[in-house]
């Protein structure tokens, strides 16, 4: 049997986390076309209950919008009552294959009814669902998921019902939903989920570096890795852990890799945004999430910028020199 897998029979395939607000077309046109991670999520789906329409059209324009040759998941949250599986039925009607459901969002709202982390309130409502789907999903189905609401040992109570349903793959970020981002991913946990799973494990949370990509992989045995915060405040971390590019770049090295991808989040981000204000807050929301403290004097001077022409001004005198490495890189990205 053909692998339903996003990424087929690639071994330890590195996949980009769907950031509601951050994961958005531009930003995967970026990352699918410089380090090509071997899969991309979309920011996550709300299905609209009760509405005829359960997409919106903003919705279907992101799950519909592909990066030629990289998987795109599209990942969705809510509850069968609320209608998923109609919204699911929309989004493979208009040619999505992967659908990922969220079960691990901390949220407002979502936690209080039965959808993202919520789910775990209701654990009999989630293999009936994830069934249903499994109907009608061409490609893989698979779950995004922290490992309870505020008790660790919960995911084990519903790990039964997500094999039961087929599902293809799991993703755990080994927080619980109370947790939110506090504290560390527990990769014990994340272990002993991946000995128990009969189905491939991506480990996710707190991957930052080359070094801490492999030693979660050796104590997790997880089948891959999903990079979320990591990757956005070190998109190269993709090339790092593939040994692709240096692993510990010096200050001038990091500061040109940035700026080279900046500048081109700003090319992308000027198709899908309109106006400075928009296009800039959209920037400089993603430069606020790359806390390097030796980067943060040159951060906070482009976040200063009032016009999209004055920083990419500031964005092209520190690329100049750039281009050449990063030819090199996506050479090697396309080799591999
Ligand atoms: C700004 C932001 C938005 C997020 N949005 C989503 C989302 O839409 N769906 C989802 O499953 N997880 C979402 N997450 C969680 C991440 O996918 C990931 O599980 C989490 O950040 C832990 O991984 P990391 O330590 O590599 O960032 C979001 C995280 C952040 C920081």
């Amino acid at each position: 049997m053909t692998s339903k897998l996003p990424w087929g029979t690639q071994p330890n395939p590195l996949l980009l986390a769907p950031m509601q607000g951050v994961t958005n077309r531009g930003l995967r046109e970026v990352f699918g076309t410089t380090v090509v991670p071997d899969a991309l999520f979309t920011e996550f789906v709300r299905v609209r209950p009760g509405s005829a329409t359960p997409v919106t059209n903003a919705d279907f324009i992101e799950a519909t919008t592909e990066v030629p040759g990289v998987p795109l998941v599209v990942q969705v949250i809510g509850s069968a009552d609320e209608g998923v599986v109609q919204a699911c039925q929309d989004l493979v009607s208009r040619g999505v294959q992967h659908i990922n459901v969220n079960m691990g969002c901390p949220w407002g709202r979502m936690t209080s009814i039965l959808a993202g982390g919520g789910m775990f309130s209701a654990p009999e409502t989630v293999e009936p669902m994830l069934s249903e789907l499994r109907e009608i999903v061409p490609g893989s189905l698979s779950v995004k998921t922290r490992s309870g609401i505020d008790d660790e040992r919960q995911i084990f109570e519903v790990m039964p019902a997500f094999e039961a349903a087929g599902i293809d793959f799991l993703v755990v970020h080994s927080r619980t939903v109370k947790q939110k981002y506090t504290g560390a991913a527990n990769h014990d946990l994340t272990r002993e989920i991946v000995e128990r799973s009969g189905v491939p494990v991506i480990a996710n949370g707190d991957v930052t570096t080359a070094v801490g990509a492999a030693e979660v992989v050796e104590a997790t045995g997880a089948a891959g890795l999903m990079l979320g915060r990591g990757a956005i405040a070190d998109p190269w971390l993709f090339n790092r852990i593939r040994g692709t590019a240096p692993d510990k770049p010096n200050g001038e090295e990091r500061r040109q890799e940035l700026a080279c991808h900046l500048s081109m989040l700003l090319s992308a981000y000027e198709t899908i945004f309109h106006g400075d204000a928009q296009i800039l807050a959209k920037l400089k929301s993603v430069i606020a999430m790359i806390p390097d403290p030796d980067q943060a004097r040159w951060c906070k001077s482009l976040k200063k910028q009032k016009r999209v022409l004055s920083l990419r001004t500031l964005l092209n005198d520190s690329v100049s020199s750039f281009e050449s490495l990063r030819a090199v890189d996506l050479a090697e990205s396309r080799h591999r």
